[in-house]
């Protein structure tokens, strides 16, 4: 008999359409009139921030914070939360990509905190936030305003890992596919694979259930067939079947979590400056080879997703899309740190196979042939 599982963190609250994104400060007043709104310098640039803010004088009292780019880092996070602080928000809102979305998520989930961001991020428990967070994707890949969990970087350590708690979900989150047509092609591929990357993780983790499951084998399905579709140029809908299928990756992740190709992105790409979603596609297939016993009769669901081999259409799918390794030819650096970052990761521990330290250092040897 089918149960809902023992744990199941949803969003309260989804608006899907084009052009919902012109309704999210009506929404957010329901929170308090006193916000910010975090986004990119892409968002400022295209005129959309400016769209988002018209007409809200007299009701509301809006702070715009810009992430500067890059992948988000604990810095930057105490910068956000001075600025929250400072300005007295009822509420965060983020119109972004991964990083704005992770590092909006983390301000609202620590605004009320009485520690530093790094204690968070070494592990100190982290107290229930009482703050809306409202969640606004303009890429489809990470999933992040569906899951728990905020990925940031220590400048000073260099070390890149997740912090997760409940009462980071969004109270609101707005799936407008208008807002990624404006992604380059490179970008889309990219981030792209690393929907697909966390659809088959979060599919084959030992934590998955049965709930789990019907949302990533969707994601796999719809990511695979619109991928290629988008990067050639479609804008109409297949933006809407990957912008969907990633956020159902994001709530498969976030319930069930992901798998070794994970558990080497975050030291990988905290190296190497690489794309998270590239550093993923590169490794989804060396890691689909180990896994390929452990993983079991699902290795035919993901097949039928996939519309053939998985094994092969992933190899495919890399060559449609034009996605070439950085690693290829080159010397691995802190490789022993690399090692112990991977198997300290709570991603590899979800991974369907055990792994060990000689595991990884055979997958790095593979990934930096040349
Ligand atoms: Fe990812």
């Amino acid at each position: 008999m089918r149960t809902i599982p023992a744990i199941l963190t949803l969003p309260p609250r989804t608006l899907t359409g084009r052009d919902a994104v012109d309704h999210l400060l009506v929404e957010c007043r329901k929170f308090g009139p006193r916000g910010m709104l975090v986004c990119g310098a892409s968002l400022i640039r295209s005129g959309v921030r400016d769209r988002i803010l018209a007409g809200t004088e007299g009701s509301h009292d809006i702070s715009t914070w810009r992430h500067p780019g890059g992948e988000p880092t604990l810095d930057q996070l105490e910068q956000l939360l001075a600025a929250a602080r400072g300005h007295g928000v009822d509420w965060i809102a983020a119109v972004g990509g991964g990083s704005v979305l992770d590092i909006a998520k983390a301000a609202a989930g620590l605004l009320e905190a009485p520690a530093p961001a790094v204690c968070y991020h070494d592990g100190e428990s982290i107290p229930s936030s009482r703050i809306p967070f409202v969640a606004v994707p303009t890429t489809a890949g990470t999933g992040s305003e569906v899951t728990t969990v905020s990925v940031l970087t220590n400048a000073a350590t260099g070390v890149k890992k997740s912090i997760r708690d409940p009462s980071f979900m969004a109270r609101l989150v707005m799936l407008d596919s208008a807002l990624i047509t404006t992604c380059p092609s490179h970008v889309m591929a990219a981030s792209g694979l690393d929907a697909l990357t966390q659809a088959i993780e979060a599919y084959v983790s030992r934590n998955a259930t049965w709930m789990t499951d019907v949302f990533a084998l969707e994601a796999v399905r719809l990511v695979a067939q619109s991928l290629p579709c988008v990067y050639r140029g479609d804008r109409g809908s297949a933006c809407d079947a990957l912008l969907t299928g990633s956020s159902l990756a994001g709530l498969a992740l976030s319930n069930a979590r992901l798998g070794l190709v994970h558990g080497l992105a975050h030291p990988l790409g905290v190296r190497y400056h690489q794309p998270h979603g590239l550093v993923c596609a590169v490794c989804l297939p060396l890691v689909l080879a180990y896994n390929r016993e452990a993983m079991g009769a699902k290795v035919d669901r993901l097949s039928e997703a996939m519309g053939g081999d998985v094994f092969s259409r992933v190899q495919e799918l890399m060559r449609i899309l034009q996605l070439v390794s950085p690693f290829g030819g080159k010397w691995i650096q802190d490789e022993d740190a690399i090692v112990r970052e991977t198997l300290a990761s709570g991603s590899t521990a979800a991974n369907p196979r055990d792994v060990t330290g000689d595991d990884v250092r055979q997958i790095l040897r593979e990934l930096f042939a040349a």
